[in-house]
C-alpha cells in the first residue's frame, strides 16, 4: 500500500460513491417488474443462477447503509432511481425517505434517473427500440424532480447507454437480452433523445446542476498494422464517440447518423446536445483491439462474436483484478487528457462517476492499490488542465453485479449474501482506507 499521501484536489472537489436501484435496492414485491427480473428469470443468464429480488436489501436497510456513507465522510451519494418502484403506489415515497436521511447524514444526494431497470411493461411495447420510450422518460423525470426537486439539486439522466446497447440490445448478455448485433443502434439513439428530453424536463422543473454518466476509456490498438489500427478506432467510434458526440457537439460520427431511426436527426440531436453543467464519466480500463480473427472470443464476462470487425485482446503486463480487467491508472490520465484536447470548450468540467474494481478479499489491499493509483492518475489530469470536479468510488456496497450475480464484489463494504435474514456489512480495508484519503483531503 502507497504511503504517500495522495496530493491534495481543489476545495469544493466532491468525494462520493456509487450505487444503482436494480443492484442493491432488493424489495422486488414492491414495485412493478423490470427487464432485469424477467432476464434473470431466463436459465443461464447470471452466473450464478441468482437474481436481485432481495439483493442488499436497502428498501430495509438504508439508514444504516446511510450511516456508512457518514461515517466514511464522503461529500456526495450517487444511487439510482427505479423507473420501477416510481411506477409501484408508494414507491416514489422511499426516495423521499432515502433523500431526507442523506440530509441529515449531511450527504448530497446524486441521483441517476436510469441505470438499466426499463419497467417491463414498456418493454413490452418495444423498449428503447421504440421512440416513444424517450417520451415516456421524460414524463416520468419530471413526476421525479416535481417530489424531490427541493432537496435533491444534482441530477443525473443516464447510466452508460453504451454497455445497455452493446450488452443488453447487440450482444444479449444483459437485460433485454436481444441479439440485435448492429440493429441496436436504435437502442442507442433513443437513449440519447430520451437523455436530452429528461434534460428539458429537469430544467423546466428548475435544475441547474445536470449531467450523464458515459462510460469511456482509451482504445489501444494491438499493433501498429492498419488493420488493428482500423479496428481500434471503430471500437473507439462505438464506445467513446457515439455517446459522446451527439452529446457534446450535437452531431454523430461521420456515417452513424445515417444509421439510426427517426425522420429528423437534426432536431434530435438540438435535444441530445441540450447543454450540460457537467459530463460524467465511469472509468474503469483501456481495451487492447485488434483486426478480427474469425472466432468468438471469451473477454471479462462477455463473449466477444466473431462477426464483429474487432477483436478484443489482453493487455500484457499489467495486474488484474478478480474479474479479470486490466489495472491500468495512467488510462484514466490518458482518457481525460485525450478528451479535453478532442472536445476542447465543448467539455464541461467533467466528474469521475464511477470508477472501482472487483476483488474477492476484505482485506482488500488490491482494490486500496487501484484506487490509490486511479486518485493519483486523475490529479495528474488536473494538473494537465482537465477541469474535474468529482470522483465516485464503484461501489458503496458489495451487490448485484448483472449477468454475474454475486459472484463480483465491488464494494467498499462486504455484504455476507451467504446469510440471507442477516445480510451483514462489514467495511473492508478500502472503506477505512478511503475514510482516511478522505479526511486528509477535508
Ligand atoms: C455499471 C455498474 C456496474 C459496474 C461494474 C458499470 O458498467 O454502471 O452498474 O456494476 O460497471 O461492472
Amino acid at each position: 500500500m502507497a504511503t504517500n499521501p495522495i496530493p491534495q484536489f481543489p476545495a469544493g472537489f466532491l468525494w462520493g460513491v456509487s450505487t444503482s436501484s436494480h443492484q442493491i435496492e432488493g424489495a422486488a414485491e414492491q414495485r412493478e417488474p423490470s427487464v432485469w427480473d424477467d432476464f434473470s428469470a431466463g436459465a443461464g443468464h447470471i452466473k450464478d443462477g441468482s437474481t436481485a429480488a432481495v439483493a442488499c436489501d436497502h428498501v430495509h436497510r438504508y439508514p444504516e447503509d446511510v450511516a456508512l456513507l457518514r461515517d466514511l465522510g464522503v461529500g456526495a451519494y450517487r444511487f439510482s432511481i427505479s423507473w420501477p418502484r416510481v411506477n409501484s403506489p408508494g414507491g416514489l415515497d422511499f426516495y423521499d425517505r432515502l433523500v431526507d436521511e442523506l440530509a441529515g447524514a449531511g450527504v448530497q444526494p446524486v441521483p441517476t434517473l436510469f441505470h438499466w431497470d426499463l419497467p417491463s411493461s414498456l418493454e413490452e411495447a418495444g423498449g428503447w427500440l421504440n421512440r416513444d420510450t424517450a417520451e415516456r422518460f421524460a414524463e416520468y423525470v419530471a413526476v421525479v424532480a416535481a417530489r424531490l426537486g427541493d432537496r435533491v439539486t444534482k441530477w443525473i439522466t443516464i447510466n452508460e447507454p453504451a454497455e445497455h446497447t452493446l450488452l443488453g440490445h447487440a450482444l444479449g448478455t444483459h437485460a433485454p437480452g436481444k441479439q440485435l448485433m448492429f440493429d441496436a443502434l436504435p437502442a442507442a439513439h433513443h437513449q440519447l433523445l430520451g437523455h436530452g428530453l429528461a434534460v428539458r424536463a429537469l430544467r423546466a422543473a428548475g435544475v441547474t446542476d445536470i449531467g450523464i454518466a458515459n462510460s469511456h476509456g482509451p482504445t489501444w490498438a494491438a499493433s501498429e498494422e492498419q488493420a488493428d489500427v482500423e479496428a481500434a478506432g471503430f471500437y473507439d467510434l462505438l464506445l467513446n464517440r457515439l455517446f459522446a458526440e451527439p452529446v457534446l457537439l450535437g452531431e454523430y460520427p461521420e456515417g452513424i447518423g445515417e444509421l439510426m431511426p427517426g425522420t429528423d436527426i437534426g432536431s434530435d440531436l438540438k435535444i441530445i446536445s441540450e447543454p450540460l453543467d457537467w459530463y460524467g464519466i465511469n472509468y474503469y480500463a483501456p481495451t487492447r483491439v485488434g483486426a478480427p480473427e474469425g472466432a468468438d472470443i471469451e473477454f471479462g464476462g462477455v463473449t466477444i462474436p466473431a462477426e464483429l470487425p474487432f477483436t478484443v485482446k489482453q493487455i500484457e503486463g499489467v495486474p488484474t483484478t478478480d474479474f479479470g480487467w486490466p489495472v491500468v491508472p495512467e488510462g484514466l490520465t490518458e482518457l481525460l487528457t485525450g478528451f479535453h484536447e478532442r472536445y476542447g470548450d465543448r467539455l464541461p468540467p467533467v466528474v469521475i462517476t464511477e470508477n472501482g474494481c472487483s476483488y474477492d478479499d476484505i482485506d482488500d489491499q488490491r482494490r486500496i492499490a487501484y484506487l490509490d493509483g486511479h486518485i493519483r492518475a486523475l490529479h495528474r489530469a488536473t494538473e494537465a488542465g482537465v477541469d474535474v470536479r468529482g470522483y465516485f468510488v464503484w461501489s458503496l456496497l458489495d451487490n448485484f453485479e448483472w449477468a454475474q450475480g454475486y459472484a463480483r464484489r465491488f464494494g467498499l463494504v462486504h455484504v455476507n449474501f451467504e446469510d440471507s435474514a442477516a445480510l451483514e456489512r462489514t467495511p473492508k480495508a478500502s472503506y477505512r482506507w478511503f475514510q482516511e484519503v478522505l479526511r486528509a483531503q477535508r
